[in-house]
């Protein structure tokens, strides 16, 4: 919550400031007193190629929340690619930036979905921290549908083999399946589920809102 400096008292020069807050706050604050558990931030998380950036926008948009994807700010912060991140400086240097960043943009964020990399919230820590800043909602598909989407594509690292060359096949849908194996229940501890194989954006869309109701703020 921005608190914001007011001067109201000067003494020999001097200005003394007092803790203040927004009128808006004032507002927030007392919808939250009637709810308590309810939450400013949606957090999308799901493997790759799940719909999180497609899906994002259109719910920010339909719920009057703004939109922030992690890996565009990764991207935007490093001035660099996510496959060039992970080539010069390999995985662990891609999460910790990832955690770090997270949670600067969640602490200042106000109404607003922030959508995860797929593997973000794949370690206790961070699942454990989205759980207790916001509304976590998993968006989840079959990994017959992440190869469909996902196999002709050459921007996710984490779908390349240890030498980097793109997977394909087999190869490739053996690795799908053991990462999903590995998120998956990190994936399920969400507080929204939401099967989105074959279903239109449209009617998932409608889904979430009507899910979110009541659960975050207006
Ligand atoms: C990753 C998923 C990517 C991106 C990075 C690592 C993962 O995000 O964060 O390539 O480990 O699953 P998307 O889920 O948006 O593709």
């Amino acid at each position: 919550m921005p608190d914001i400096l007011i001067p109201h008292d000067s003494i020999a020069g001097l200005f003394f400031y007092e803790r203040t807050t927004h009128p808006q706050d004032i507002v927030e604050d007392s919808v939250k007193k009637q709810h308590p558990d309810i939450k400013r931030i949606i957090f999308l998380i799901g493997f790759m190629g799940s719909g999180k950036s497609t899906i994002g926008p259109i719910l920010a948009n339909t719920i009057g929340y703004s939109f922030i994807d992690l890996d565009a700010a990764i991207e935007h912060r490093e001035g660099k690619k996510i496959n060039e991140i992970f080539a010069e400086h390999g995985e662990q240097f891609f999460r910790s930036i990832e955690r770090e960043l997270l949670e600067e943009i969640a602490a200042s964020a106000h109404k607003t979905i922030i959508s995860l990399g797929g593997g973000t919230v794949a370690n206790e820590g961070t699942l454990r921290y989205v759980k207790a800043t916001g509304i976590v909602v998993y968006l989840k598909i079959g990994e017959e549908q992440i190869y469909k989407r996902l196999h002709a594509k050459g921007d996710r690292p984490m779908l390349r083999d240890e030498n980097g060359n793109l997977l394909n096949g087999e190869p490739l849908m053996a690795k799908i399946r053991a990462l999903l194996d590995k998120r998956t229940p990190y994936y399920d501890q969400a507080d929204i589920i939401m099967h989105t194989d074959d279903k239109k954006i449209g009617m998932t869309i409608d889904e979430l809102t009507k899910h979110l109701r009541g659960l975050i703020e207006p």
